[in-house]
C-alpha cells in the first residue's frame, strides 16, 4: 500500500445480491473489483453476498481481518 489514508466506505448491501469486494487495492473505485487485478496479476476478488438489507463498512486498506468488512485495521 501507498501513504494515501484509506478508511472504510459505508455502503447500504442489498439482501442476495452479489458483490465482488477487490482485494489487490488496484481497482478504480478500489471497494469493488473492476477486472484490475489480471493487469497487476495479483488474486481476483472476494463475492459475497449478505442475508438482509444492511448497512456496512467495507474495507479500503486491504489489512482487515474480516473481509470484506472494516475492522479498525487501517487506523
Ligand atoms: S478500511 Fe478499515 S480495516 Fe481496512
Amino acid at each position: 500500500m501507498s501513504d494515501k489514508k484509506f478508511t472504510p466506505v459505508k455502503l447500504a448491501l442489498e439482501k442476495d445480491k452479489r458483490y465482488a469486494w477487490c482485494t489487490c487495492g488496484h481497482s478504480e473505485t478500489n471497494v469493488f473489483c473492476d477486472g484490475s487485478h489480471k493487469k497487476h496479476e495479483k488474486p481476483g476478488s472476494l463475492v459475497f453476498q449478505v442475508e438482509e438489507d444492511k448497512d456496512a463498512r467495507i474495507c479500503t486498506c486491504k489489512l482487515t481481518s474480516n473481509p470484506p468488512y472494516c475492522d479498525g485495521s487501517h487506523k
